[in-house]
């Protein structure tokens, strides 16, 4: 079964739904008459971003990277946006913040591309981890420091498609 090896529920299927209504309505509030790009940093973030913005009411647009990150700082594009960021406010949609190494290359790479605004809302945080300059401006959950699967997160390719947010037993990692 898709759920083996998951120890414990960090996060709940209802818990999920309730705070992304939630963050939708602040994120329309926020982004009113701004017609903001929502970025889906692939893969991790793919279910989070489609019920994020299923509960949107402003208009949006939307675009996907998938990235690499390395050591360095920089960040290593699998896929390119399509869209010219120039003069847009960017949200950059991610699964979780660990180190922040990726966001924080992301974020500058945005900015370096002349975006109007960038910001960045993420599922999890795990705040402990933070080794890179930088915060999420919406957050869904914060988390300790254990290894999340599920609702998009993975542990080698695996959990993606769990409705709700777990942990793995040790056995399994
Ligand atoms: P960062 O650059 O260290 O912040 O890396 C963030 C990326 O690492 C996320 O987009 C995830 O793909 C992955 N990651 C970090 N922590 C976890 C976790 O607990 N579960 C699954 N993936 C994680
Ligand atoms: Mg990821």
């Amino acid at each position: 079964m898709k759920n083996a090896g998951i120890e414990k529920i960090l996060v709940s299927q209802e818990q999920i739904e309730k705070r992304i209504k939630e963050l939708a309505t602040q994120l329309d509030k926020d982004y009113a008459g701004k017609k903001p790009l929502c970025i889906c940093i692939l893969k991790g973030s793919f279910l989070f971003f489609s019920d994020l913005v299923k509960k949107m009411n402003i208009p949006l647009f939307i675009d996907f990277i998938s990235v690499s990150s390395h050591a360095n700082g920089r960040v290593k594009y699998l896929k390119d946006l399509e869209t010219n960021v120039k003069g847009k406010h960017v949200l950059l949609v991610e699964d979780i913040l660990d180190s922040g190494n990726t966001l924080y290359a992301l974020k500058k790479d945005m900015e370096s591309r002349d975006a109007e605004s960038v910001k960045v809302v993420t599922l999890l945080d795990k705040k402990a981890r933070r080794d890179a300059p930088i915060f999420s401006d919406y957050v869904g959950f914060t988390v300790e420091d254990e290894f999340a699967v599920g609702y998009g997160l993975d542990y080698a390719g695996e959990y993606r498609n769990l409705p709700y947010i777990g942990c793995l037993g040790h056995t399994k990692l």
